[in-house]
């Protein structure tokens, strides 16, 4: 039997137990879904959204990318967002990094990986917009550590920044954004403490006023 072959039998095994335990399940869910959650996360194969917050499908929707980046004229992540917020109507997004990220090490490490290093280049302006405080610890690893915090908190200011959640905001719609880190070692979450719910909480060069009423 092929490692695929294996991949179709689990999955007819995962059906199988999923119906047992609920035989609507499927019929539900593919009716319609309306998870709470936006997750954007690291594509590292070690950080599966659902399985670390024991959710169903359904109950998350989840954009994964190297490095849990939120970046401006990504159209990607763009999209996602705005149909989470838009059309799902989220009540959380979570930007959610994980130490021991490879993304986050390449770029501190100046090595020449290819195209890939034009993606990370953002986190290397997260790196020397606080150099200060990450050249100030003597450990290699917890220097890392440190970079993938602050790289969560830039791209939950990202995540702010834009029209799609500020518009939200000032439709009175409920929408916080939260910044979390995983750690592989012992696969649990731990909150930066950076959640935002308003648009007062952001800095006023990256506001956006909507227009007046006609
Ligand atoms: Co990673």
């Amino acid at each position: 039997m092929s490692k695929l072959d294996t991949l179709f039998e689990k999955n007819r095994e995962w059906a199988h137990g999923v119906k047992t335990s609920d035989p609507q399940f499927f019929e539900k869910l593919a009716a319609q879904q309306s998870p709470e959650y936006l997750w954007i996360g690291c594509s590292d194969s070690r950080v599966p959204a659902n399985q670390i917050v024991g959710l169903m499908p359904g109950e998350i929707f989840v954009h994964r990318n190297v490095a849990n980046m939120v970046v401006h004229t990504d159209f990607n992540c763009l999209t996602v967002l705005q149909y989470a917020v838009d059309v799902l109507k989220v009540k959380h997004i979570m930007v959610v990094g994980h130490y021991g990220c490879g993304g986050v090490a390449a770029a501190y490490e100046n090595a020449d990986n290819g195209l890939i290093d034009n993606w990370l280049r953002n986190i290397k302006d997260v790196q020397h917009r606080h150099r200060k405080r990450i050249e100030a610890i003597e450990d290699k690893d917890e220097r890392l550590a440190l970079l993938c915090e602050l790289n969560v908190k830039t791209q939950v200011s990202h995540v702010c920044h834009t029209t799609i959640v500020q518009n939200a905001w000032q439709r009175a719609q409920p929408l916080a954004v939260h910044g979390w880190v995983y750690s592989l070692k012992d696969g649990l979450l731990k909150d930066l403490d950076c959640t935002v719910t308003r648009a007062e909480q952001i800095a006023d060069a990256y506001r956006v006023i909507a227009a007046p009423d006609q």
